[in-house]
């Protein structure tokens, strides 16, 4: 039992915005500068500036302001946390315009359309029940294009446990993939070392996943 883990809209929105409010948007553990496995995999699946894409937790990650300089016009970034989304859009200032930013929680929001990427990096860990993975992966299959590509990322099999105070799954390529099955299919997968700024490093797991055929 995890008495203290927020489990409605309204308390996850409690937690992230107080967990951003006291670390600030760089001070937080998965803070990176360069979002680089995301540009790489980006570069490498062949997702150009003309297609669509949305950061799905994406809180107040740096992603969208290389995204919007690298030309990306059609760039949405989800969060729970409106203090994370305030924070980006203060940082990208009048570039924040070029994004939609959609201050939901993803359980109480149904998407409107499929993007071409649909990307996750250290939200899904944080599901650990069963029914909310089975959730998520329904609010995915809605959100992503028929011929869209999914990147999620985890912590890895020797991650941390936890992460801003809330218990996580951790998943090595193929128990990551599996959790999508038999909906999605798996396309590649990655394994890097996040170095938090405090200077510990976190293994994570990333997996590109596409609508099975
Ligand atoms: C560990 S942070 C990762 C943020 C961002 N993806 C990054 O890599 O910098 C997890 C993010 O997921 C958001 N989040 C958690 N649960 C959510 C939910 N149910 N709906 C929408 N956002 C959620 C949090 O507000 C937070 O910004």
């Amino acid at each position: 039992m995890h008495l203290n883990r927020p489990t409605t809209p309204a308390s996850r929105a409690g937690h992230w915005d107080t967990v951003y409010d006291t670390k600030g948007e760089d001070g937080v553990s998965w803070f990176q500068a360069v979002p680089t496995v995301t540009l790489e995999l980006l570069e490498t699946l062949g997702i150009g500036p003309d297609r669509s894409v949305i950061d799905l937790g994406g809180g107040a990650s740096v992603v969208a302001d290389h995204l919007v300089e690298l030309g990306y016009g059609d760039l949405t970034v989800l969060d729970v946390s409106k203090v994370a989304l305030d924070d980006a859009k203060r940082r990208l200032g009048p570039a924040a315009d070029r994004v939609r930013w959609l201050h939901r929680d993803l359980f109480d929001w149904t998407p409107e359309r499929g993007w071409d990427l649909w990307h996750d990096r250290a939200v899904f860990h944080f599901l650990i029940d069963e029914e909310e993975r089975r959730d998520y992966v329904e609010v995915l299959r809605s959100g992503v294009a028929d011929d869209g590509r999914v990147v999620v990322a985890t912590f890895d099999a020797h991650g941390p446990t936890h992460c801003s105070g809330l218990p996580v799954v951790r998943y090595g390529a193929e128990d990551l993939a599996r959790v999508f099955a038999p909906h999605f299919e798996p396309v590649e997968a990655r394994a890097e070392e996040h170095l938090t700024p405090t200077g510990l490093v976190q293994p994570f797991t990333w997996v590109v996943l596409r609508p099975a055929s």
